[in-house]
């Protein structure tokens, strides 16, 4: 839907980029701009920027870039409207909406509110009387008071109609509990019955703690084992994790994926509190992204069994393209995570998750194997390649610590090595710190359209147009100076961008990339690129001349047209010497 400009400008200037953006990233200022690691992709170099002045941001590593709402977009995974609705929630603005938002947004607030009401009367059902053969089940699965707590683990009673009736107590309708995926209606008689009956309750819960669903096991063999909400207004499997509300919060560092919500459970239950589930489907591109919003590391681990292993090799390569550090490991002497730990306890987990870990360990042992250090020439080499390997070790302890070992390893003094460790951390310093100089000084013409979807068919124009726009974006007033009309241009999209800009500034609006509509994140990008580059001084002069290139090159091309060709064609011919 479309907002009005002014609302845009008002929510804009009410969002400062420097202030959202620092709600995830952690950035400090050099010069006018603020650099801080990518929120979109994994680095240990800061190339992601803002520039606070011009309210937009842009990462030189993956070229992400835009105003304040593409950054909603793109880190909260919302689309353009409900980024902007997310942003005037924050700012205290009321929306303009139409009614059939409104509608459709109060519809998900009652189904919220029903699946709350739903948890919280499986929860009771499962310490009454109704729920006795649930909670022992619960017991007998090694579920501990705090877990069926800190889970909201409930019991669905064997009746038909339990959780209706009660439901119809708070007020929420029969439509209501059928929409939510929470009763059924039979296909002949018409009546309204529970869907979920006779079995444990799991509710799943997304990231902002509202309830969408349920997943229900039964307490013997009898299958299905569990049952799903169905997809409902709220409740999409594929977008959601099990546990993720939990795992969000956890210190650990990273994450734990498996395939049960037992599983997940359990490794809380043991203290492994970052442990999240998949909804029994395969991994699916929207949760390697929610996965990569909390944490740049996910440990996979699925069941040992040649399903969990099939599924293992499919979920790898998208963690990884996703840019996550990604370790895989292999459950020893159980078929899952929950058996695991029953029989061999967190502690021996804790070993395996570290081992899984350890690459250093690992990598450090085959230096040790590739070179032979009885031979001097080799050892020096075999020291070198060590600390070079140490230096990528970020903390000095853990430097140390494998240091000494690779040392005695190699039967030299940990001095020796040190030194050379301290060189290599030298050089890599310096390394990061001339590519940062580099980005800081990257010169205009590097920044050619990244994307495929945005193509530059005259150059010369396109660069003449970035410039000009940057100048506008600079300073606005310039716009007054310029008569150029959008479809003077040779790009598209930087006419259009400029028209929008232009017709910002004759409301009298202030002139903002940010609050411009209708772009795609991709444009957005781009034009946040264009937005960024180090420009000469903002000159009445120098947007002549950009005006001037625009309109010749706009000549140029058009005498290319078929008129234009014949005259090119001539011309050759005559130089060549074919005659008439
Ligand atoms: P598992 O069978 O491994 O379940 O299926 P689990 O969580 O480890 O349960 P326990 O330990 O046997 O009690 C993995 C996941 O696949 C989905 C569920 O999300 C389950 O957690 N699943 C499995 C279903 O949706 N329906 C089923 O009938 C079975
Ligand atoms: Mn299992």
């Amino acid at each position: 839907m479309a907002f009005p400009a002014s609302f845009l400008d008002e929510l804009v200037e009410r969002n400062p980029i420097e202030d959202v953006v620092g709600q995830y990233v952690n950035m400090t200022r050099r010069g006018g701009r603020l650099f801080g690691l990518c929120p979109f992709h994994g680095e240990k170099t800061a190339s992601f920027s803002v520039v606070p002045d011009m309210g937009f941001y842009y990462c030189f590593g993956c070229h992400k870039g835009g105003g304040v709402i593409n950054f909603i977009m793109e880190i909260e995974s919302l689309s353009y409207p409900d980024a902007v609705r997310f942003l005037a929630k924050r700012a205290g603005l009321d929306v303009p909406e139409d009614e059939q938002y409104q509608s459709q947004y109060r519809r998900q607030e009652r189904l919220w509110g029903l699946c709350k009401e739903a948890a919280r009367y499986f929860h009771a059902q499962l310490y009454g009387p109704a729920g006795a053969e649930g909670l022992a089940y619960a017991r007998k699965r090694g579920l501990s008071q705090g877990t069926l707590t800190r889970f909201g683990v409930g019991f669905a009673p064997n009746g038909w109609t339990g959780l209706l009736d009660a439901m119809k107590q708070k007020n929420y309708t029969e439509e209501e509990l059928l929409e939510a995926g929470l009763a059924l209606r039979h296909q002949t008689k018409g009546t309204v019955y529970d869907r979920f009956r006779n079995r444990l309750m799991f509710p799943i819960i997304d990231v902002r703690g509202h309830v969408i669903g349920f997943g229900g096991r039964v307490m013997d063999d009898s299958t299905p084992k569990y049952l799903n909400s169905p997809e409902t207004l709220i409740f999409n499997k594929r977008k959601n994790l099990f546990a993720m509300n939990l795992a969000k919060k956890s210190k650990m560092g990273r994450i734990i994926l498996v395939e049960g919500y037992m599983d997940a459970i359990a490794l809380h239950q043991y203290g492994f509190d970052c442990a999240v589930a998949s909804l029994g489907t395969a991994l699916t591109e929207d949760q390697v992204n929610l996965l990569s919003k909390y944490t740049d590391q996910v440990v996979l681990i699925y069941d040992g069994d040649e399903a969990g292993q099939n599924a293992t090799r499919r979920a790898m390569p998208m963690l990884e393209k996703s840019g996550l550090q990604l370790r895989v490991l292999r459950m020893q002497g159980a078929k899952d995570p929950d058996e695991f730990l029953k029989k061999y306890g967190a502690d021996r987990f804790k070993l395996l998750l570290e081992g899984a870990e350890n690459q250093m360990e690992y990598q450090l042992q085959a230096l040790a194997r590739k070179y032979d250090i009885s031979q001097d020439d080799q050892k020096v080499e075999f020291l070198k390649a060590t600390a070079e390997l140490l230096a990528t070790v970020g903390n000095a302890v853990e430097r140390e610590v494998y240091g000494t070992r690779a040392a005695e390893a190699a039967g030299v003094s940990y001095e020796a090595l040190k030194l050379e460790i301290q060189k290599a951390v030298t050089r890599r310093q310096r390394r990061d710190q001339k590519k940062q100089e580099r980005i800081d000084l990257a010169p205009a013409d590097k920044l050619r359209p990244k994307s495929r979807t945005i193509r530059y068919d005259n150059i010369k124009s396109a660069m003449a147009e970035e410039a000009l726009l940057g100048q506008i974006l600079r300073e606005p007033a310039l716009l007054d100076q310029v008569d150029l009309a959008p479809e003077e241009f040779s790009c598209e999209l930087l006419g259009r961008c400029y028209g929008q800009l232009r017709e910002q500034h004759r409301q009298g609006l202030q002139v903002r990339l940010a609050a411009l509509e209708n772009l795609t994140p991709e444009e957005m990008a781009h034009l946040a690129g264009i937005a960024q580059k180090q420009q000469g001084p903002v000159s009445e002069g120098a947007m002549r001349d950009y005006v001037d290139t625009i309109r010749e090159e706009r000549r140029l091309s058009q005498a290319k047209g078929p008129e234009g060709l014949m005259a090119i064609r001539d011309a050759m011919r005559a130089k060549k010497g074919y005659g008439g």
